[in-house]
């Protein structure tokens, strides 16, 4: 606390990542990276990149990132946001779409970075609870709002929701603005992107840090209506005007159009999610339907708490979430590698003396 501080700052609960360890020979599953590097035509990229260009600013608007992003999705560049990682987007998101006098509508349950946003920008928010099998019922979400947010799948459960709800959604929800945030949409969710012609209201916002594997090169991009772009990009360029540099764009491009390396290491990922999901069930876990590279599970004799810190001793982390209790028996655990999920399997058959 200190008196320099301006007011809004004494009320922030910052926003807590998972942590990144020093240590050396840990199983990290903890923050949902992936476990295979990105395509090797990044990595050169980047080499063809550090080069004597970079005294030099790199583009503000990121044409070609916009135009590269644009093709692969079927949509023009004036439909597209690229921001420094998928959370500066999605600041942007509130700072410039959710300021309204109803409140923002999103799940009890979900990613923990959306009420820190509705504190730094004087939010009102309103959750609306997941039901009993932890899913987000679009019926709730039919009231008067400010805005509606949800990550599909959702986060921490992994759960995806089908389109036809997120389009029954959109059809009765037209004067504010719907964000779906498909940071994890790539490993078996479908995309909402078809429906940003159709609906003006609709903003979907995607990341290179999981399924193209760039966490460490923070890029991420919002998709739909011009006039919604057009919002972000006042912001952004009231805020920060190069927030993708030089590295940033080059790696990004490059992931985008490797689009076999993308394909083939989603699809690892997924064999994997399935692998690891029919042991964990063996050894007595259940395992909530996952459409992204994590899932979610709790065992029925041990606490959360309890078994993330024996894996701790195995040097494997994961992420536990104390809060809310509804959560607290349950462990998140990115899918890594085969290898990886054998490791973990193995520290588990140890724990529960299996
Ligand atoms: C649901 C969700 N959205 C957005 C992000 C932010 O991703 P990034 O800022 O790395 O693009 C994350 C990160 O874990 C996430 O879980």
């Amino acid at each position: 606390m200190s008196k320099y501080w301006s007011p809004v700052v004494h009320g922030l609960t910052p926003y807590v990542p998972g942590e990144q360890p020093k240590l050396a020979n840990l199983v990290k599953l903890n923050t949902n990276e992936n476990p295979y590097g990105p395509s090797p035509k990044v990595i050169a990229a980047l080499q063809a990149e550090a080069a004597e260009t970079l005294r030099l600013y790199p583009d503000p608007n990121s044409d070609k990132l916009k135009a590269t992003i644009a093709e692969y999705h079927g949509l023009h560049s004036n439909q597209v946001f690229v921001g420094n990682g998928s959370d500066e987007v999605l600041a942007h998101i509130f700072h410039a779409l959710f300021q309204h006098k109803d409140s923002l509508l999103f799940p009890d349950i979900t990613y923990s970075f959306y009420p820190v946003y509705c504190g730094l920008y004087g939010i009102q928010a309103q959750t609306i609870p997941l039901n009993e099998g932890f899913e987000i019922v679009v019926d709730d979400y039919m009231r008067p709002n400010g805005g509606i947010i949800f990550p599909n799948p959702n986060a921490p459960t992994g759960i995806p929701l089908a389109m036809s709800e997120i389009e029954r959604l959109l059809k009765v929800n037209t004067e504010s603005v719907v964000v779906i945030d498909e940071a994890y949409v790539d490993f078996g969710t479908e995309s909402a992107v078809k429906l940003v012609n159709t609906y003006p209201n609709l903003l979907v916002t995607h990341t290179f840090s999981k399924a193209r594997s760039l966490a460490g090169l923070r890029v991420g991009f919002a998709l739909g209506h011009p006039d919604l772009i057009e919002a972000l990009i006042r912001v952004k360029d009231s805020f920060n005007s190069y927030p993708i540099d030089r590295f940033a764009e080059a790696g990004a491009v490059a992931a985008m159009q490797d689009v076999s390396y993308f394909e083939e290491t989603c699809a690892k990922v997924i064999a994997t999610r399935q692998y690891l999901t029919t042991q964990l069930n063996l050894l007595g876990f259940t395992v909530l339907p996952s459409g992204a590279n994590f899932i979610f599970a709790r065992h029925h004799a041990y606490e959360g708490s309890v078994l993330a810190e024996k894996l701790r001793a195995h040097n494997i982390i994961i992420r536990h979430f104390k809060k809310p209790a509804r959560i607290s028996p349950y462990l998140r655990i990115t899918i890594g590698t085969d290898a990886q999920a054998d490791c973990l399997i193995e520290a588990f058959r140890s724990i529960l003396e299996f």
